[in-house]
């Protein structure tokens, strides 16, 4: 059987089956045919010969996602040693049987040919799915990538946090923001007039990738109190916001949470308090019962904990060096 396995590149009319196979493999995270499209064919650095499918007696049973950036990611330019696995699924039964071990090395062969130094699962942005592979719901791929000489280099944990039937503004926040207030500082939903200032902040303090989630948000005609800003003197000095999904509407208002970030000489002041909590009512505000954010570390963690969220997932950002 494994005699007729051929790997190929991704060819147009492929998707459905692609999308089925995912849905077999990633069992606990079902995908659309929407989000697949949005996030794998219109991403600006999609290339065919990146997207490895692999077809055994004629059926296709398992695909990989390859990718390099030939555009940049704004400041962040084109990260020249890197190259991402953002997902490989095979059909069940299968990922014992090489599949999913032809589908690695043909990738590699892709990086190699783009003298990529290091390939990352699966941390691409802005299209990634996962933050990285989720040890306890898919050991298998867990493993695979250990097989292939990956290995852990941080962890990112997901957060969720209930807002219904109760959430109000706790009183220690109310009093930080009084005091705040006193030294000018003060936390409110985006207007016109601070979108620049906004931008520049961001561009001025965090990742490019921060910066072009608010710019798409914002260009995508998002309701402005989806995005609270800490503005001192005229300037932003931190900032958060919230999100809706994966598809095409994913800048409407809901529950997910974040980015968020305050400039560093002026954190620990309460102001990161203030923006979380005036969020969270902003959200419960529009009917959202929960909230959640994908991505953190375990310090970080304890912030978000002080607001009610507690970690629901793990993940392992893994590095091959090529
Ligand atoms: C997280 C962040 C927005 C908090 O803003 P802030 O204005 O400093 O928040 P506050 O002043 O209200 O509260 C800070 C408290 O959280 C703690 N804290 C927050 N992030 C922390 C971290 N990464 N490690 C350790 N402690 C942290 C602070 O020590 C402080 O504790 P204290 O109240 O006991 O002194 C800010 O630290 C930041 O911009 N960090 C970098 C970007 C980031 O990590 N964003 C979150 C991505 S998931």
């Amino acid at each position: 059987m494994v005699d007729s396995l051929e790997i190929r590149e991704y060819r147009a009319g492929d998707e459905e089956a692609l999308v089925d196979v995912w849905n077999e493999f990633f069992r606990k995270d079902p995908l659309t045919l929407k989000v697949f499209e949005r996030k794998v064919l219109l991403d600006p650095n999609f290339d065919q010969s990146g997207l490895k499918i692999a077809e055994l007696n004629g059926e296709i049973v398992g695909f990989l996602i390859g990718i390099v950036r030939r555009y940049p990611l704004f400041y962040h330019g084109l990260e020249e040693e890197n190259g991402w696995i953002t997902a490989i699924a095979v059909k069940t039964g299968l990922i014992g049987v090489s599949v999913a071990d032809h589908l690695m090395v043909e990738a590699f062969k892709f990086f190699k040919e783009k003298k990529r130094k290091y390939v990352w699962f699966s941390p691409y942005t802005p299209n990634y799915f996962f933050p990285g592979v989720d040890p306890e719901r898919y050991g298998e791929l867990f493993d695979l990538l250990v097989k292939h000489g990956f290995e852990k280099v941080y962890e990112a944990l997901s957060m969720d946090a209930q807002l219904y039937p109760d959430y109000s503004l706790p009183d220690w926040v109310v009093e930080i923001e009084k005091k705040l207030e006193e030294e000018a500082v003060k936390i409110q939903s985006l207007e016109t007039r601070y979108v620049y200032p906004l931008l520049k902040f961001i561009r001025e303090n965090f990742h490019a990738d921060w910066y072009r989630h608010t710019l798409e948000l914002l260009q995508s005609g998002c309701d402005k109190d989806q995005i609270l800003i800490a503005v001192k003197h005229g300037e932003v000095v931190g900032y958060c916001q919230y999100f809706h999904g994966e598809e095409y509407d994913w800048h409407r208002p809901g529950t997910h949470f974040g980015p968020f970030g305050v400039r560093k000489d002026m954190r620990g002041k309460g102001i990161g308090s203030v923006l979380m909590a005036k969020c969270l009512q902003s959200m419960r505000s529009k009917g959202f019962h929960n909230a959640f954010l994908l991505w953190t570390d375990r310090e970080t963690a304890k912030f978000y904990s002080r607001f009610g969220f507690k970690a629901t997932r793990s993940f392992y950002i893994m590095r091959k060096v090529l």
